[in-house]
């Protein structure tokens, strides 16, 4: 089965990005990760990322279509989208929230998220695990385990 893995803004500059809160990997390997991941849990994952908010509602739009669940990181978007927000809602299969680092943790400008409440659930705060774990969930959810 097809899963679309979004990533938000800033995400391909992992390299650049402060490793102690986003971790070591970079962009490419992230995606590497992501992919096997994937793969180990039965998965196609289409993994994307982009800094323009008008392209992510594009591909939020052609998920709602095809019925694709959907892995987002929306990077700083989460906080201030509401525009996102309302294209994921339109979603018919699945869609987990996933963060790098802890939001909660940190700025109190990251403490809210905008798109949570169309979310299945949220997993932030495990670096790239982070992604593993939100595919493990999607398994799950889809499975009718959780
Ligand atoms: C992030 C957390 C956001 O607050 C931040 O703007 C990002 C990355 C994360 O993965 O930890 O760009 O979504």
């Amino acid at each position: 089965m097809k899963i679309l893995v979004i990533n938000g803004p800033n995400l391909a500059r992992l390299d650049i990005r402060d490793s102690s809160i986003y971790g070591d990997l970079n962009y490419a390997e992230l995606k590497n990760l992501i992919e096997t991941a994937a793969t180990t849990y039965g998965f196609e994952a289409d993994v994307r990322q982009s800094d323009d908010e008008a392209t992510i509602i594009g591909w939020l739009h052609a998920a709602a279509d095809a019925k694709t669940p959907v892995i987002i990181n929306p990077a700083a978007f989460t906080h201030y989208s509401y525009a996102i927000r309302d294209a994921a809602e339109l979603l018919k299969a699945p869609l987990i929230e996933v963060h790098l680092s802890n939001p909660m943790a940190r700025e109190e400008f990251r403490h809210t998220s905008v798109i949570s409440g169309v979310a299945n659930g949220t997993i932030g705060g495990f670096g790239p695990n982070s992604y593993v774990l939100a595919i493990i969930a999607m398994k799950n959810l889809l499975s009718g385990a959780n």
